[in-house]
């Protein structure tokens, strides 16, 4: 099922090596003590604490007024990071920084960005719990939603992105994104305009209707996000045959 993409192959591979790096550089500092001194030292003399922690306080200098202190951003066409992957977060910055795919606001970030800030930043995302949307004023319309389930079953979202949405490492959760967000990204994977780092999703929306890519949005927008304490205001249900 998998081919090879040349140039979306490469981008796989760097973010892959990205990753690797950060899970040796934290087990670095334990051991480093004697024998890596000089690039310990570069690392020491800001004394800028590593990892994780210090790319939670970056983040709310330069992320957060955008995607939101908890990653639950509250902007339009901004989607929220909380609950992302890592992996898939990675590549999405990678790619923006070298301008594959492009946003004036989020492109003018990533290009300021080093590649220990794309590792930083993407473990850090990767560690926000996913955040239910806040309780809609009106409930999901029931059959809209039976439509975008039956869709995302026979165009088979389910069997890369889960049954849950939630995806997993370089496939994006869409469980509870932003409704515009998502209806944007998908017209673009569409009309071209956003470029994948594999062909996945092009495929996948090639030869879908506009109409019933709105209605998937419509529908994993409203999707309960399994594990966490979901107000009932805002999960489809009563009657909206829920997704399961
Ligand atoms: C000025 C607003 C703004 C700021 C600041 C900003 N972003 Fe973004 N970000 C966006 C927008 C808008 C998009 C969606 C762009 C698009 O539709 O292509 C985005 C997309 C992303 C994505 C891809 C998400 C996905 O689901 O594909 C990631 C990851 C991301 N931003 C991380 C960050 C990080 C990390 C920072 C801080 C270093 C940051 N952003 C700062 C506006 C911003
Ligand atoms: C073969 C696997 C596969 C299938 C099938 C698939 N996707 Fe995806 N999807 C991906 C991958 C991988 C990405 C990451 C995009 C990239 O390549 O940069 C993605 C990205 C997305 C995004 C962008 C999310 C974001 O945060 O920016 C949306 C929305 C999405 N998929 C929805 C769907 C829908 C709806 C369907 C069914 C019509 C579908 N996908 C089918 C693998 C798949």
């Amino acid at each position: 099922m998998r081919r090879a993409h040349g140039p979306a192959v490469c981008a796989a591979a760097f973010a892959a090596v990205l990753l690797a790096g950060t899970a040796a550089a934290q087990k670095r500092p334990a051991d480093s003590a004697s024998g890596a001194a000089p690039r310990a030292a570069s690392a020491a003399t800001g004394a800028k604490p590593t990892g994780a922690a210090s790319y939670g306080q970056r983040f709310a200098g330069l992320c957060a007024a955008c995607h939101g202190a908890n990653g639950r951003s509250d902007l339009p066409g901004t989607p929220v990071l909380a609950g992302q992957h890592s992996f898939y977060a990675i590549t999405q910055l990678f790619l923006f920084r070298e301008g594959r795919r492009s946003n004036e606001a989020m492109t003018a970030v990533a290009k300021t960005l080093t590649n220990d800030d794309l590792r930083g930043f993407s473990e850090f995302i990767g560690t926000l719990p996913p955040v239910p949307p806040p309780p809609a004023a009106t409930p999901p319309d029931p059959a809209k939603m039976s439509k975008g389930r039956e869709l995302a079953r026979q165009h088979k979202c389910v069997f890369c992105h889960g049954d849950d949405f939630a995806g997993g490492a370089q496939v994006p959760r869409i469980a509870g994104q932003r409704e515009d967000y998502l209806r944007d990204s998908l017209r673009g994977f569409k009309s071209g305009q956003r470029p994948g780092y594999t062909q996945a999703m092009i495929e996948a929306v090639s030869q879908v209707p506009v109409d019933d890519l709105d209605t998937m949005a419509y529908y994993a927008a409203r999707f309960p996000l399994a594990g966490t304490a979901t107000p009932s205001a805002s999960a489809p249900r009563a009657g909206a045959s829920a997704p399961r």
